[in-house]
């Protein structure tokens, strides 16, 4: 799924953090938004991702405008295309691997609804195996990325927007987890990613440069 934004704009709390950003996000490539801290990386990656709607502008889903859709549309896309690897991972640490990964549960927690086969294998490619009855709460900051990965692979999402995906992980977890979003974008889907690491934008087909916004105060986070 091509996701596009087109001349967008993004005022909060009256100051203008965006100004005019166009880009087009493609299938089969990983596309990364990249600046310094404050640039509006998260912003853009949840525009484009309809978590947050452009107050100017136009962010296109195949070339359908989204700006109009209401609640039930934007839900069909995150149903039905998307997949969201945020900053706090949207692990939900109280359920059980596998839960996180089919989000179908039993009333026994120790019975795998939903596509047990599937659900091995994609454990199995982002180095989960067998700990399907593991509480999330339980894994190390890595493994919950690989987690909210192993999910996106599940639903076979065409578009994968990852926030900082690498962020505070040892280089040897953040080479995977490029890898992982990388084999993503050239099995065809669509990548995003909002990052700062090197090695991540190296990987990335496509760099679009945020520059921080004029107005914009310094010393921000993340
Ligand atoms: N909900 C919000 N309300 C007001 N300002 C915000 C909000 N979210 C982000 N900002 C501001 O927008 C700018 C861009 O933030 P962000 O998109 O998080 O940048 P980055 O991810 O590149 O560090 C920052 O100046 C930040 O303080
Ligand atoms: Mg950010």
């Amino acid at each position: 799924m091509r996701i596009e934004a087109d001349q967008v704009t993004m005022v909060l709390n009256g100051r203008t953090i965006m100004e005019r950003e166009s880009l087009v996000c493609v299938p089969g490539a990983m596309t990364a938004l990249v600046g310094p801290s404050g640039a509006g990386k998260t912003t853009l990656l949840h525009l484009l991702g309809l978590l947050l709607r452009p107050t100017g502008g136009r962010v296109l889903a195949n070339g359908a405008d989204t700006t109009a859709w209401g609640a039930r549309q934007r839900r069909l896309f995150w149903k039905n295309y998307a997949a969201f690897i945020l900053q706090d991972y949207g692990i939900m640490e109280e359920e059980s691997v596998a839960f996180n990964v089919t989000m179908t549960s039993s009333l026994f927690r120790s019975k795998v609804v939903g596509d047990e086969k599937r659900l091995k294998a994609v454990l199995m490619e982002t180095g989960l195996g067998g700990r399907e009855q593991e509480l999330a709460a339980r894994l190390s900051g890595g493994e919950k990325r690989r987690l909210a990965i192993a999910r996106a692979l599940y639903k076979d999402a065409q578009v994968i927007l990852a926030d900082e995906p690498t962020a505070s992980l040892d280089d040897a977890n953040g080479e995977r987890v490029i890898e992982l979003l990388a084999s993503l974008a050239r099995q065809g889907r669509t990548v995003i990613v909002a990052t700062h690491d090197d090695k991540m934008m190296r990987a990335a087909d496509v760099q679009h440069s945020l520059a921080r916004f004029s107005d914009a105060p310094e010393g921000r986070g993340e």
